[in-house]
């Protein structure tokens, strides 16, 4: 199973993936996410993800996944997110449509 930690402070230089520039920014993310009802099983988990980064908004992530909090924790598995990379949502990790009042600007 491939895992990877996505940038949610929108200023990493290597964009879908973290490259710890959240760290020297002093990014403060919010609380752990609470967990969701899942309809997938973690068998159902196997095949292809995409993730596509939307203009000047989150990432549409489409396959069957896991989201796993910062410290591990199981948050949900789904077939398709938007996952927020402007670092502004209030319902982290999803993308609330925050990043427009904040007028992120993805390079
Ligand atoms: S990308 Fe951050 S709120 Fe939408």
């Amino acid at each position: 199973m491939l895992r990877t930690t996505l940038c949610r402070c929108g200023l990493s230089k290597n964009k879908p993936f973290c490259d710890n520039s959240h760290i020297k920014a002093g990014f403060v993310a919010t609380g752990e996410p609470e967990a969701r009802e899942s309809t997938l099983a973690i068998s159902d988990l196997v095949g292809k993800v995409t993730i596509t980064p939307t203009e000047n908004g989150p990432y549409m992530v489409v396959g069957k996944m896991e989201i796993e909090s910062g410290t591990g924790r199981n948050v949900n598995r789904v077939g398709k997110c938007f996952l927020c990379r402007c670092g502004h949502s209030k319902n982290k990790p999803y993308c609330d449509g925050s990043h427009k009042a904040a007028g992120f600007e993805a390079p």
